[in-house]
């Protein structure tokens, strides 16, 4: 990789960093296109975000990623939001343009380009369930909803978070959602699955492989499509318990190739290579 002095300037800002492994996707895009752009990886602490945000106007930074804790904080200082940043509440990209600045969410379209990808066929009309409702849940709701989906339960081990999700996403739409605790013990999750042709894992829980299952295993059904939004391990035990029932699945790394490739197409106004993202971020796993 060769830095000019016409060099654009992406990066990604996040606290902690480190993990991030969207410049090896990025770098290996800009790298395959022989385009002049390089993508860097910047540690900002909550407290410094506004001065961050200053200093790429300043420097004439073309875009940037936005990811743990700050995808909400960056919210104010957009001069201009994507009706999707705007639902979800979050932003994952930004877009500078001459000192205007362009909030974006890719998370929601990623999630479905990845889904898409694997054949799935489409959700006009049918229901899912989503278990969670942390940031990444928000994105899929707002996936779901774009997608046509008639009915969404939202299931999350801490209801009041499941009820805030499902009045947002009721207030956009007139879909059927519903929001209940996961242990909830009263079958109404298992009826909702049962019922689903989705069912969607946007939690934490399956990255440690010694977790125990949030679901009973029982209930995934062979009309059901199980998406663990989870990447590393490539198979969590929810997908596995899906397979070994003959249950269609989806894995995580499609949704983080995808929403890098959705940001990296509002940056360069290029076709990103979506298969050379995708090699570059299954080495650096
Ligand atoms: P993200 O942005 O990745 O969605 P988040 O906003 O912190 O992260 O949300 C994490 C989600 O995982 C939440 O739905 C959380 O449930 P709570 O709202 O009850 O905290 C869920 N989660 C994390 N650990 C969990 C566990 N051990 N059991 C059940 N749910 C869990």
């Amino acid at each position: 990789m060769k830095i000019t002095g016409k060099t654009k300037v992406l990066g990604v800002i996040g606290d902690p960093i480190q993990h991030s492994r969207s410049p090896q996707m990025h770098n290996a895009a800009i790298f395959k296109l022989g385009i002049d752009y390089v993508y860097i990886p910047f540690h900002v602490k909550p407290e410094d975000v506004s001065n961050a945000i200053e200093g790429f106007k300043a420097i004439n930074v073309v875009g940037i990623n936005v990811t743990i804790p700050h995808k909400q904080s960056v919210l104010t200082f957009m001069d201009k939001l994507s009706a999707e940043a705007d639902t979800i509440g979050a932003v994952n990209t930004i877009v500078f343009k001459d000192g205007f600045l362009e909030g974006h969410n890719t998370d929601a379209q990623g999630f479905l380009e990845a889904m898409k990808e694997e054949g799935v066929e489409e959700l006009r009309g049918k229901s899912a369930v989503i278990i969670g409702a942390g940031g990444s849940a928000r994105a899929v709701a707002v996936g779901l909803v774009l997608e046509g989906v008639s009915a969404l339960t939202i299931a999350n081990r801490t209801e009041s978070k499941a009820i805030d999700l499902a009045s947002t996403i009721a207030e956009k739409t007139k879909i059927s959602v519903k929001a209940i605790p996961l242990s909830d013990g009263s079958g109404v999750l298992a009826e909702a699955i049962l019922e689903s042709s989705l069912l969607v894992n946007t939690t934490s829980v399956g990255m440690d492989i010694n977790q125990p299952l949030l679901i009973n295993p029982d209930l995934l059904h062979k009309d059901l499509i199980v998406y663990d939004i989870i990447y590393t391990p490539p198979e969590t035990k929810l997908l596995k318990a899906a397979k070994e029932r003959g249950v269609k699945v989806v894995g995580g790394i499609g949704m983080l190739v995808h929403q890098g490739a959705i940001a990296f197409q509002l940056w360069t106004g290029l076709k990103p290579p979506i298969d050379v993202m995708r090699r570059a971020l299954t080495q650096s796993l």
